[in-house]
């Protein structure tokens, strides 16, 4: 090719143009698959129905979520926990437990989206799932064939009976499966943080699972499970992997306990704004169709939820913390901030959060947005405190 300017510049238009459009982060930390540019939100039914889950629950669910508001505030992804499959067809195929879904899969897939929802399955990368039903180990590409002709639009892969199989390598063949189905299917994976997979998964998974399961308890361990964790162990653990969320690739702190009754409405708060603050999946776990008003509160708060999808994509983490009280940051786009103020005792504290922990010059004035009381305060200037009720947290937006 003979080079001239016209050629350079047609070259530059073409190949420099998009990149323009968005910082050198957003496009670096995009999933090879495109999706989840935010972190998935929507509902799931194992917190609250485990396996007692059928069709009628789901349909129930899908209207709530749209008479509720839910689906309008982002709650986009109905998914479907364990227990829904039933045996495997003469040819391998996996069919559906008939007596929990005599409809079949696809036509309730069919109902989600004629509610504008998006629809999302389980499996697992053993033979078997933790729930006892048949895994897809051997099947991915049968499973993952189904899933799409189904109408799936997002995968809850699981890591019961997986034997010595090696991590990386069960995901990554599910992750190339939905890949060749010819669907959009987020992928999320659900190995409990066995294999560190932040550190290998960014172009395998949309979201990775960084511990074992939640359970109901602000800071009460189950005595019973020693894989169950409440929200305070959760977040001990998830936080300081805060740099290897992004665009496409998330922590995934666990599916939401508000509404579930293990909690009391500031703790519900505490949990709903950390998972937002660390821009974790926020999906409902609770019986939408039948929530009360607090609960209803809590998941709709529009102003937390856009903290958790901002979309510069950077989990928040901690900045300041002494005995039970702590400052937390999360990064906004366009140089805006969250601010949260966590106290984790048994009584009231006053928590003061300064200029240099926001990363802002001390001599800087912003708008001060508080995301539960739902009004503004008085300007930024430098510091900000507040009286934070036991187990509770005040919220912030920081706009410059
Ligand atoms: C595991 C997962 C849970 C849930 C159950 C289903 O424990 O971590 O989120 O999917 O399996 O059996």
């Amino acid at each position: 090719m003979h080079w001239n300017i016209g050629v350079a510049l047609s070259l530059l238009a073409t190949t420099v143009t998009p990149a323009l459009a968005e910082t050198t982060q957003e496009v670096v930390n995009k999933a090879s698959n495109g999706l989840a540019l935010t972190p998935p939100m929507g509902w799931n039914s194992w917190n609250k129905f485990a396996c007692n889950v059928n069709e009628k629950v789901v349909r129930d669910t899908v209207d709530a979520m749209v008479s509720s508001g839910m689906r309008d505030a982002g709650y986009q992804y109905v998914v479907i926990d364990d227990c829904w499959a039933g045996p495997r067809d003469p040819n391998g195929f996996i069919t559906p437990d008939s007596t929990r879904f005599p409809s079949g899969i696809k036509a309730l897939a069919d109902y989600i989206h004629s509610k504008g929802l998006k629809f999302g399955i389980y499996s697992d990368a053993g033979r078997l799932t933790c729930g006892g039903r048949p895994g897809s180990q051997g099947h991915e590409y049968q499973d993952a064939l189904t899933y799409a002709r189904w109408g799936a639009d997002y995968l809850k892969y699981d890591w019961c009976s997986t034997g010595d199989r090696n991590a990386k390598e069960a995901y990554a063949v599910m992750a190339d499966a939905l890949r060749q189905s010819g669907r959009e299917i987020v992928f999320s994976m659900c190995e409990w943080g066995t294999s560190q997979p932040w550190l290998w998964a960014k172009n395998t998974g949309n979201l990775w699972r960084t511990t074992g399961d939640i359970w109901d308890s602000f800071n009460k361990n189950d005595k019973e499970h020693s894989w169950a964790h409440p929200v305070t162990d959760i977040v001990d653990f998830n936080e300081p992997l805060w740099p290897f969320a992004g665009p496409g690739h998330w922590n995934d702190a666990d599916m939401l306990e508000v509404g579930n009754g293990g909690m009391t409405p500031a703790e519900y708060r505490s949990h709903f704004s950390l998972w937002a603050m660390m821009a974790s999946p926020l999906m409902a776990g609770n019986d939408i169709a039948h929530m009360d008003e607090t609960t209803r509160s809590i998941l709709l708060n529009k102003e937390v939820i856009a903290v958790d999808q901002d979309r510069l994509g950077v989990q928040g983490r901690r900045v300041w913390k002494e005995g039970e009280r702590e400052v937390w940051v999360k990064p906004l786009a366009g140089g805006a901030r969250a601010l949260l103020l966590f106290n984790r005792g048994e009584a009231p504290a006053t928590i003061r959060a300064m200029a240099e922990q926001l990363g802002y010059p001390p001599g800087l004035r912003a708008r001060v947005r508080d995301l539960w009381a739902h009004k503004d305060r008085q300007r930024w200037s430098g510091a900000l405190s507040a009286a934070v009720e036991p187990h509770g947290v005040a919220m912030y937006r920081i706009d410059p």
